[in-house]
């Protein structure tokens, strides 16, 4: 599984959604039935032995990814939304992209003391979303355990902003240099 071929199955688009940027399209990826499944377990695999009580996926490719690796986990599923998108009250964070920023907000009783939580997403591209919602992990009271995804931008080096002092554990399948 180590080495199956998840690259060939990203499509880049130049100048998408804007000048400069190189688009990651994971999209032929998710349809592919044996490609997904090698994603989602091999992002789960390193986790496996590590006590995850919750995984977080970031509206809204984080969805797609974090809830069957949730399931691979025997974990549960908490999605750190755009605003106003949860119906009750809810802790929130801003931050940037590599192109523009955001805010994610995640339901106020959703996580706490207890529990370890594995942030997932399609794709790490400057961290600044991983690492705004593994603020917010620990502002809740909960243990960030690790950040999992398919598609690292390594280019933007995201790795040292999430592995902090290598306490916490980082996964990609695929590394764009
Ligand atoms: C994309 C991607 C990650 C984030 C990565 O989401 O799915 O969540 O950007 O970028 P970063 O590492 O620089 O923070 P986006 O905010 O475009 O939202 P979407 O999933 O709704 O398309
Ligand atoms: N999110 C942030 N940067 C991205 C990129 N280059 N491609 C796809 N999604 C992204």
């Amino acid at each position: 599984m180590a080495d199956f071929d998840f690259a060939s199955r990203i499509i880049d688009i130049p100048d998408y959604p804007e000048p400069g940027v190189v688009f990651k399209d994971i999209t032929p990826l998710f349809a592919d039935a044996e490609a997904m499944r090698c994603a989602v377990e091999a992002i789960a695999k390193p986790f496996q032995d590590a006590g995850i009580t919750k995984v977080i996926g970031p509206e809204a490719r984080g969805f797609m990814v974090g809830v069957p690796v949730a399931l691979e986990l025997g974990a549960g599923f908490v999605p750190a939304r755009k605003p106003g998108k949860l119906p009750r009250e809810t802790v929130s964070v801003n931050y940037e992209l590599e192109y523009g920023t955001d805010t994610l907000e995640i339901h106020a009783d959703a996580l706490g003391a207890g529990d370890r939580v594995l942030i997932v997403d399609d794709l790490v591209a400057t961290g600044g979303t991983a690492a705004a919602t593994g603020k917010l992990v620990r502002e809740m009271g909960a243990e960030l355990v690790g950040y999992g995804c398919i598609l690292e931008l390594a280019f933007l080096n995201p790795r040292p902003l999430l592995e902090e002092d290598g306490s916490v554990r980082f996964v990609s399948l695929v590394q764009v240099q």
